[in-house]
């Protein structure tokens, strides 16, 4: 591990909307390699404390390790972020000042050839981010009906192509399962009609986006780890979440929006019946994105689109 576990992506943007200040108490729920963590446990000091979760045991290892000279101000949990209300009660904090969530999977996790997140290289299918999980890649392309795998790919990898694509894993898996990302990509680029196999985007990426979502349950994570880390904030705190691809950004953009606006009755209800309050001010009215630069030095800041909200 080391210092190329991970760049963190756009670093001083996500944290200058963090509005640090010292003694603030700021969950760092994707904690990673600790390049956000690092800055926020900086901009706290002399005695804010950050409370770092991941799924992920090498995370934990490094950021544990990068977050050393700050230790006393810095607890760290593997767990999931969905989960941060019990892990905050388990250290007795009630409410935090701020709340960043950088999604996704890290370099650290897309290199490790035996984790199986790429089709660059051969690997057991496995994908999944937290590594005592019983559930991989392996089992639901084995053994999820084919109806249901459809679903999957066509909705969390947007692939139009995604009857194809199960047709073809179906005929192989009756055969013998499917045990590797390199079968499972070349599954996939047998699947694709010829031009789509000339593009410089891996046929296979959409699918494999897909099948990491589904194993790591990635978006319903989100959508109750965006509606009970609203209701961690103090007033004034932010919440800001990097999200790398358009479901991500879709629920982010529509969890904010809904908590702006409070009620949710149909126009035509002469009084409100849901009781809903406003909760949140959006901050970034359009999401924030990488420059030029940091797309240069970094490629996989590309999709990155940083949203925030502020509690009211
Ligand atoms: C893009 S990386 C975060 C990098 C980090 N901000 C840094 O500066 O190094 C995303 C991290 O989130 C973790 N992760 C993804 N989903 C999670 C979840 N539901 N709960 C906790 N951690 C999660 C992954 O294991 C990965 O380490």
């Amino acid at each position: 591990m080391g210092s190329s576990f991970h760049t963190p992506v756009m670093l001083k943007e996500a944290v200058d909307f963090l509005n640090c200040r010292s003694g603030g108490i700021i969950l760092d729920g994707t904690v990673g390699g600790g390049g956000h963590a690092c800055e926020i446990l900086k901009r706290t000091d002399p005695d804010g404390i950050l409370v770092g979760i991941d799924l992920d045991d090498d995370a934990l290892h490094e950021s544990r390790r990068k977050l050393k000279p700050f230790s006393e101000r810095v607890f760290l949990t593997q767990g999931n972020f969905a989960d941060m209300k019990t892990i905050l009660s388990s250290l007795n904090i009630k409410a935090v000042d701020g709340i960043l969530l950088d999604l996704g999977v890290s370099s650290h996790q897309l290199e490790t050839t035996t984790r199986g997140f790429s089709f660059s290289s051969d690997a057991p299918l496995d994908m999944r981010m937290d590594q005592r999980s019983g559930f991989s890649a392996y089992d639901l392309v084995n053994t999820t009906p084919e109806r249901e795998l459809e679903k999957i790919i066509r909705d969390y990898g947007e692939e139009f192509r995604a009857r194809k694509i199960v047709s073809a894993l179906s005929k192989q898996r009756k055969l013998a399962p499917i045990r590797t990302t390199r079968e499972l990509a070349e599954i996939v680029i047998r699947a694709m009609p010829h031009p789509v196999k000339r593009r410089r985007i891996h046929p296979a990426t959409k699918t494999f986006q897909a099948l990491r979502i589904a194993v790591n349950d990635e978006l319903a994570n989100l959508h109750t780890s965006l509606n009970d880390g609203i209701d961690l904030l103090r007033k004034s705190g932010r919440f800001s979440v990097i999200s790398f691809h358009s479901l991500e950004d879709r629920i982010v953009k529509n969890v904010f929006r809904s908590w702006e606006k409070g009620c949710i009755c149909p126009p035509d209800f002469p009084i409100c019946a849901c009781n809903r309050k406003k909760k949140l001010t959006v901050i970034t009215k359009k999401p924030i994105t990488p420059g030029e630069a940091e797309i240069n030095s970094n490629p996989r800041a590309r999709s990155a689109r940083l949203r925030t909200a502020e509690r009211v």
